[in-house]
């Protein structure tokens, strides 16, 4: 694979149409024409990335990340809006939360501008697959792994930061029907953990359960935490938030909880639209006593909840468009693309 010349100095990628039925994209992956990619040695800093065709890397069989596991992944996405432009949404955020797993994972980081622009590359060098105003988005991949060889337990010798990218439509299909996990946990509980930074190694353990779960017709697992498994934490790819007499409530960021960008967006957008909203721990019952829960984040956008099923019981929640949630939802996607005005500045152009 012999690297592109930087889209900085080619300004754009190919115009064609790319061959996709908008209208059945999922969450799936679709492949594009190029990908990102920036080596670093350890102890070095990152310097110069390129852009290279979409496809395989080839990897060493004692690379720190299929030993070790030693990686993180973020995840953002690219909107068409009806006036033509491509908008980012917060990607600065992203690239610090990279910078702070990077940290806590022992590897080397780009900087958060190095970060910033390598998205707009990967972007405009795949915009023919950034779907129409209305058909979804471009979800982007940012991947840093340590590809450097080793045997013994240790930080690997090289790096990668590698983007990636797909079109996608809805992560899940409706309102959610979750079920409460109450005996495998997502993270350990607590500051000293790694449930607060997006590393792989968090992922692959949501399975078993996820696997269950859908097997048995429900959307996604909601994991409570490990200490006195009493409070809720997560599902297995969002944040939660439950409504009660419109005071809005979210788990607090612990050092278990990911931080998510879009949690964090949707906790200003909600006070701004003047309701009380609490970061804290929130009991099993507190939950389930709820009226109206939803959950947040990049892939999921918002989702209502439709049902939480703990320990045999169900419990509804209100769900539809007269719903907190839709109200969130609304301003959060109108901004992202570029139907709303953005007050805060959040959207980048690419
Ligand atoms: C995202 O929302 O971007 C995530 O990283 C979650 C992933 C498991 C799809």
């Amino acid at each position: 694979m012999s690297p592109t010349s930087n889209l900085e100095n080619t300004n754009s990628g190919s115009e064609s149409a790319a061959e996709v039925n908008w209208d059945e994209l999922g969450f799936s992956v679709v492949t594009t024409d190029y990908m990102y990619v920036m080596k670093c040695a350890k102890g070095d800093k990152f310097s110069q990335g390129s852009l290279l065709p979409y496809g395989n890397i080839e990897i060493s069989p004692s690379a720190g990340i299929l030993n070790y596991g030693q990686g993180i992944f973020e995840g953002l996405k690219a909107q068409r809006t009806e006036d033509g432009r491509i908008l980012l949404f917060r990607p600065d955020e992203n690239g610090l939360r990279m910078k702070s797993g990077a940290d806590r994972m022992c590897m080397p980081s780009p900087s958060v501008e190095q970060f910033v622009n390598a998205v707009k590359q990967t972007v405009l060098a795949n915009k023919r697959w950034v779907p129409p105003p209305g058909k979804g988005s471009l979800y982007i991949r940012p991947l840093l792994i340590g590809t450097g060889p080793l045997l013994g337990l240790a930080p690997a010798p090289e790096y990668t930061f590698l983007i990636y990218c797909s079109p996608v439509g809805s992560y899940h299909k409706g309102p959610l029907n979750l079920k409460v996990e109450d005996k495998l946990y997502r993270a350990i509980s607590g500051n000293g953990g790694t449930g607060g930074i997006k590393s792989i190694t968090n992922y692959a353990p949501v399975y078993t359960a996820t696997t269950d779960a859908k097997a048995n017709g429900f959307s996604d697992v909601l994991f409570l935490d490990s200490a006195t498994g009493k409070y809720i934490e997560e599902a297995s790819s969002s944040n939660l938030f439950v409504v009660k007499d419109n005071t809005i409530s979210t788990p607090a960021i612990d050092g278990t909880i990911l931080p998510g960008i879009t949690r964090k967006s949707i906790i200003e957008y909600a006070i701004d639209l003047g309701y009380q909203v609490m970061e804290r721990s929130i009991s099993v019952e507190e939950m389930l006593a709820a009226d109206e829960m939803f959950c947040t984040g990049t892939a999921v956008v918002l989702s209502s909840v439709a049902s939480v099923t703990y320990k045999e019981t169900r419990t509804n929640y209100k769900t539809g468009p007269e719903t907190l949630s839709a109200k969130l939802r609304q301003t959060l996607v109108g901004v992202q693309t570029g139907c709303l005005e953005d007050k805060k500045s959040w959207t980048v152009i690419v």
